[in-house]
């Protein structure tokens, strides 16, 4: 189902929406809960379309506004299904001194997204990662399981070629 608030056309499945209900029957009538269950349900789901979020605002009697701007707040929450090929920058400390930022800049710039996204076209979501292991390679960049090394923003387009 598409949902109305991306463009995104990700499918949830019943099982996911039984355990979803399942995890806001635990939190229901307990405060401040709303962030914990937003987290749960998009480990189940991925993600978090408007579908999960208006069961989400009806199980815990929270207006949906309120899960809207929550959602949308954190960077930790995505409105959309995970890409196909998942980007991680690297943002620790030796990948950042060696210049990480100049390629998330890029990464944006080329794929039009911003931050921790997914592109229109579901191809790729980039992730932001706190150090792979690999510090003196840095910045390191993985993408989906192939690691690259001492990356410079104007490789980007040719690492990112070789992914569908
Ligand atoms: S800080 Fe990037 S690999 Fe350690």
């Amino acid at each position: 189902m598409a949902c109305e608030t991306c463009t995104c056309i990700g499918e949830i499945t019943d099982e996911q929406r039984e355990k979803v209900r399942e995890i806001i029957d635990h939190y229901k009538g307990k405060p401040g809960v709303l962030i914990q269950t937003l987290h749960e349900a998009q480990q189940v789901v991925g993600y978090l379309p408007r579908e999960i979020q208006v069961m989400i605002a009806e199980g815990l009697d929270v207006p949906l506004s309120e899960v809207y701007s929550v959602v949308t707040f954190y960077a930790l929450f995505s409105l959309k299904p995970k890409g196909r090929n998942v980007i991680s920058v690297c943002k620790g400390t030796a990948c950042y001194v060696k210049g990480v930022d100049a390629i998330m800049e890029k990464l944006e710039d080329d794929l039009g997204v911003r931050g921790e996204d997914t592109t229109d076209d579901g191809k790729f979501s980039v992730e932001i990662v706190r150090c792979m292991g690999a510090c003196g390679l840095g910045p390191v960049v993985r993408v989906n399981e192939d690691i690259y090394a001492r990356v410079k923003p104007d490789q980007m387009k040719e690492i990112l070629d070789k992914y569908e």
